[in-house]
C-alpha cells in the first residue's frame, strides 16, 4: 500500500516527471498524493487529497525529488495528511509506507521537546526525529547516519525515504515493506514497485532489510543498517517492458487483464512442467502441507486444497493467511507452507511465512512479482508469469495459481497428461467465455442486477471457492452486497434473505455436485430467487443460462470468467471506476 517514486539526476523538471511516474503507482493507494523537490536547503511541495487525475504540479526546477500516493492508515484523508511531511526547519521531507507502531510515544516525546506537528500521521515523527538527530549531535551527523539511527527507533513493517535538501540526497531504509532502486543512463530512482521504473531504469536492486541506501549527486551507495559501514549491492536488468504496462486498446486495466487469461493459461500449459514437478515433489516429501493466501489468493488456495483431495487423494491444509498464526499448526522442519500471492508483498502472508521459517518449515511460493519479498523469502518460487496486474482486482493471477495447482495435483496423482488436457480445454473454454456473444449475455445480466442490493452465489465442492471468488469480484467493484456460499449451507440461515427477484448465481459444472447444487437452486427459486446458472448445460431451474465449457477438473478456471465480467460491467453500469474501487489498494503491505 502507498506508492513511492524518487528521482536524482540531471533533469531539472523533476516535479512533473515524478507526478507522471506516480500515476503508474496509484493502484497502491489513491486517497491522496504529494510531490516534493529539493532546492538549495528547502523543500518545494505540492500535495492534495484525492486522485491524481489531471493534476499538474507547479514546482520550481529541481534535480531531486520524490512523490507518494497514499492509502490512509493513521490520520484521515486530507491535504495536510498527504505525504511528504516536513520537519520544523523545512530542510527535510519524508515519505513512508507502513505503520509506525510506536509513533504515539515518539510523537509525545518530540512534542515535549518543542516540535510542532502539522499532520495526524505516524510518518511525521520521522521528519522531526531526523531533524533532531542531524542537528543535536555534537559531532556532525550525516543524513545517512541519522536515517540509520532513526529507523532503528521505529517499530513495525515500514519503508521510509528522507529527502535532504542540503546534501541533495534521498536516503531510504526498510523493514519488509518493499523498495527497489533503479539505475538509468545518468540518473537514479527509488520506488515501491518496479513497474514505476519501466521507461526510466535499466537495472534494479531490491533493497534488503539490512541496507540503508543513499541516492545523490555521487550515484547510489549502500550501507549496513547495523554498523553503518558501506556495503556492495548487486543490480539485475529490469525485464518489464513498456508494452506490458499499456492498456493495449482496452478502456480499463481490469478488462484488459481479464482478456489476457487465455494467453497466461496457454503459457502455463506449455512451459510449467519443471516447476510443477518440483512442487509436487516438495508436497510428497513433506509431513504436512499448508496452502495459504489472502483475499482472492485465499480462494485460489482453497481451490487447491479441493484439487489435491479430489485428484491426488491428498490432504493439503488450507488457512487464510491472516489467520494462520492464530492456529497451532505443529509446524516442523518437515512441514511445507505453500504461500500464494500476486504481489508477493501482502503483510499477513509475509508474517505467516516468516513464522513458518522460524519453525524450520520449508516455504514454496506461487507469486506473480519476481523479486518481491515473498519471492525472496521462499525456498522455492513458481513465478506465475501473468505479467503486471495493474487493476486493483486480481483476475489473471487467480486463474494462473489455480491452473498451476491443478497441474501439480495431477502430477502427484501420476496423471499429468489428464491435467494438461483439462487445462488446454480450459484455455478454449476461457476464450469462449470471453467471446462477444457471452459478453453480451453478461451485459444483459448486469443491466438486470445494476439496481439490486443483494446477490447470492452458490457452488459445491470444487465450485465452492469459485462461488466465494465470484462474490468477491462482484462486491468489491460494484458495491452490490454479494455473498458466496457452499450450496448446502443456504438452508442453514442465508435463505432467509432471499426475496422476489434476488439474483442468485449458481455454479453447476458436470461433476459429482450437480444434483445437489440444482436442488439448492430450486430452493432459491421457490423463494423468488432469480437464478443465473453458470453451467455447461441448460437446466429448467435457470432463469438465465450462462453456458461455459465442460473442462473437467479445470472447471474453476472457466467458471470464474463470467463473474469477473459481471463485476466489470456492473461497475460500468453503476458509473464506477473498475480499476480503482473505493477503500482498496493493490499490495496490502499493512496488517
Ligand atoms: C481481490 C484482490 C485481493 C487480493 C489480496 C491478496 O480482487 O485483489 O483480495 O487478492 O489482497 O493479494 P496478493 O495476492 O497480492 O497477496
Amino acid at each position: 500500500m502507498c506508492g513511492i517514486f524518487g528521482y536524482v539526476g540531471p533533469r531539472r523538471a523533476a516535479g512533473p516527471m515524478i507526478l507522471d511516474a506516480l500515476k503508474r503507482l496509484e493502484y497502491r493507494g489513491y486517497d491522496s498524493w504529494g510531490v516534493a523537490v529539493g532546492i538549495d536547503g528547502h523543500v518545494g511541495l505540492s500535495k492534495r487529497a484525492g486522485r491524481i487525475g489531471d493534476a499538474v504540479v507547479d514546482l520550481p526546477d529541481a534535480c531531486i525529488g520524490f512523490g507518494h500516493t497514499r492509502w490512509a492508515t493513521h490520520g484521515g484523508v486530507s491535504d495536510v495528511n498527504a505525504h511528504p511531511h516536513l520537519d520544523c526547519t523545512g530542510r527535510f521531507a519524508v515519505i513512508h509506507n507502513g505503520i509506525i507502531e510506536n509513533f504515539r510515544t515518539l510523537r509525545s516525546r518530540l512534542e515535549s521537546r518543542g516540535h510542532v506537528f502539522r499532520s495526524e500521521t505516524d510518518t511525521e515523527v520521522v521528519s522531526h526525529l531526523i531533524e533532531e538527530t542531524v542537528g543535536a549531535s555534537s559531532e556532525p551527523c550525516t543524513v545517512v547516519e541519522a536515517v540509520r539511527q532513526v529507523f532503528a527507533m521505529l517499530r513495525g513493517l515500514n519503508a521510509v525515504i528522507v529527502l535532504d535538501t542540503v546534501t541533495q540526497q534521498l536516503v531510504a531504509a526498510k523493514n519488509v515493506s518493499p523498495l527497489v532502486v533503479g539505475r538509468g543512463e545518468d540518473a537514479a530512482y527509488i520506488a515501491s514497485d518496479a513497474v514505476a521504473l519501466v521507461g526510466h531504469a535499466r537495472e534494479v536492486h531490491y533493497v534488503e532489510d539490512r541496507e540503508i541506501v543513499a541516492l545523490g549527486p555521487d550515484g547510489v551507495q549502500f550501507y549496513d543498517s547495523a554498523t553503518g559501514a558501506p556495503r556492495a549491492a548487486a543490480f539485475v536488468p529490469l525485464t518489464l517492458r513498456e508494452a506490458d504496462m499499456s492498456l493495449n486498446g482496452f478502456d480499463h486495466y481490469l478488462i484488459k487483464e481479464i482478456h489476457e487469461q487465455p494467453r497466461v493459461l496457454r503459457r502455463i500449459a506449455e512451459n510449467y512442467a519443471e516447476p510443477v514437478h518440483h512442487l509436487a515433489e516438495l508436497i510428497s516429501e513433506a509431513y504436512g502441507s499448508f496452502l495459504i493466501g489472502c483475499g482472492t489468493s485465499s480462494y485460489a488456495a482453497l481451490t487447491g486444497s479441493y484439487l489435491f483431495s479430489r485428484i491426488a487423494r491428498r490432504h493439503v491444509n488450507f488457512a487464510v493467511g491472516s489467520e494462520f498464526k492464530y492456529q497451532e499448526h505443529f509446524l516442523t522442519d518437515r512441514s511445507l507452507v505453500i504461500a500464494l500471492s500476486q504481489s508477493g508483498e501482502t503483510a499477513d502472508i509475509i508474517d505467516a511465512v516468516m513464522a513458518a521459517k522460524r519453525a524450520g518449515a520449508r516455504v514454496a511460493a506461487l507469486v506473480n512479482v519476481p523479486g518481491s519479498t515473498l519471492d525472496r523469502l521462499a525456498d522455492f518460487s513458481i513465478h506465475l508469469g501473468a505479467g503486471p496486474e495493474q487493476s486493483v482486482l486480481s483476475t489473471k493471477s487467480y486463474t494462473a495459481k489455480v491452473a498451476i495447482l491443478m497441474l501439480t495435483a495431477h502430477v502427484l496423482n501420476g496423471s499429468e497428461h489428464v491435467g494438461r488436457e483439462h487445462l488446454w480445454r480450459a484455455v478454449d473454454g476461457v476464450e469462449q467465455a470471453l467471446a462477444p456473444a457471452s459478453v453480451q449475455r453478461i451485459q444483459e445480466i448486469a443491466a438486470y442486477m445494476a439496481d439490486k442490493e443483494h446477490c447470492f452465489v452458490i457452488g459445491r465442492g470444487l465450485s465452492y471457492p469459485t462461488a466465494l471468488e465470484a462474490a468477491l469480484k462482484i462486491k468489491e467493484i460494484s458495491y452490490i452486497h454479494a455473498e458466496g456460499f457452499a450450496g448446502g449451507e443456504l438452508k442453514h440461515g442465508v435463505i432467509a434473505l432471499v426475496e422476489e427477484g434476488t439474483p442468485c448465481l449458481v455454479f453447476s459444472p458436470i461433476d459429482e455436485t450437480r444434483d445437489d447444487i440444482l436442488s439448492g437452486a430450486m430452493e432459491l427459486r421457490s423463494r423468488g430467487g432469480f437464478i443465473v446458472g453458470i453451467s455447461p448445460e441448460p437446466e429448467e431451474v435457470f432463469d438465465i443460462h450462462l453456458p461455459v465449457a465442460d473442462v473437467g477438473d479445470a472447471s474453476p478456471l472457466v467458471g470464474v470468467i463470467p463473474a469477473q465480467l459481471l463485476g466489470y460491467y456492473l461497475a460500468l453500469r453503476r458509473g464506477l471506476d473498475p480499476d480503482k474501487p473505493r477503500n482498496l489498494a493493490k499490495s496490502v503491505t499493512v496488517k
